[in-house]
């Protein structure tokens, strides 16, 4: 294992532990709001704490981007650490047993190795470049889907951005003709992962910010899936807006977007 995956793993699972405890003492969440529907609580900012407290015992001079912290300069400008201490934490507040740690590193703005860790299932995805995905060390693949016939598909409510709501629900609708299902999860982090693991066909969510992609984008495209923003380009980690699937069913997702998307969801 690529040894900075080797620390992202250790991370990842030191603050996930941390989270799994903290729900059997619920008195001791404490629940702040950022704006309005986002949350954010103390352990969300402990776990933090400890992943950037490990990252930084083994490479003190890296940069680190984190949710809660923000950017914490390093000299060395080459590497940047891209942490969601908590994805999911509506689920969390909630005692909705879905969320995760989200861990990937990027060496001059390439993502090279990444971590998800599910510490209520004890799922451990992971994924360096070229090396493929795993999950709990066993290989993960996308299925070639033949097109959106019958498919499972993930997405997120723009729920922080409601004046999107018509456009996304009219992209919804249409998608609904073609495919089997929806689940709205709650976790954008483990929505990527379940592409690459092809327990759902595709995933889009408009909006995201890199913390929420990093690291699944690098595990879904590693287990054969593509990745794109909503105009079929590569700027997800700019726009916020990512479309994930094997290629015919990311091109049945670009193709309703294209039609029945609003101005924003254009790029
Ligand atoms: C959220 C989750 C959610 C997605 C939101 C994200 P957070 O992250 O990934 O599934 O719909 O857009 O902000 O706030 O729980 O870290
Ligand atoms: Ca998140
Ligand atoms: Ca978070």
């Amino acid at each position: 294992m690529h040894p900075m995956l080797n620390i992202a793993v250790r991370a990842a699972r030191k603050a996930g532990d941390f989270i799994a405890k903290s729900v059997e003492t619920p008195d001791n969440i404490e629940i702040m709001q950022k704006s309005s529907n986002d949350f954010v609580t103390n352990i969300d900012k402990a776990a933090e704490h400890i992943i950037i407290d490990v990252i930084k015992k083994s490479y003190p001079d890296h940069n680190i981007v984190s949710e809660e912290a923000g950017v914490i300069k390093g000299k060395d400008k080459d590497y940047q650490w891209i942490i969601d201490p908590l994805d999911g934490t509506n689920n969390f507040v909630r005692n909705f047993p879905h969320f995760c740690v989200s861990i990937a590193l990027r060496i001059k703005d390439r993502t090279e190795v990444a971590c998800v860790y599910d510490p209520i299932r004890n799922e451990l995805f992971t994924a360096q470049r070229g090396s493929g995905a795993q999950l709990n060390s066993k290989r993960i693949r996308v299925a070639q889907t033949k097109d959106l016939t019958g498919t499972l598909l993930a997405t997120g409510f723009p729920f922080k951005a409601k004046q999107h709501s018509s456009g996304f629900l009219n992209v919804l609708t249409a998608l609904f003709v073609d495919c089997a299902d929806f689940r709205r999860t709650g976790s954008a982090a483990l929505d990527l992962c379940y592409v690459a693991a092809d327990r759902v066909d595709g995933f889009f969510e408009l909006g995201l910010k890199p913390w929420d992609m990093a690291a699944g984008e690098l595990i879904a495209r590693e287990a054969g899936a593509l990745c794109t923003d909503f105009a079929g380009g590569t700027n997800y980690m700019q726009t916020g807006n990512i479309v994930a699937g094997s290629p015919k069913v990311l091109k049945g997702i670009l193709g309703k977007i294209r039609e029945h998307g609003n101005e924003a969801m254009k790029k």
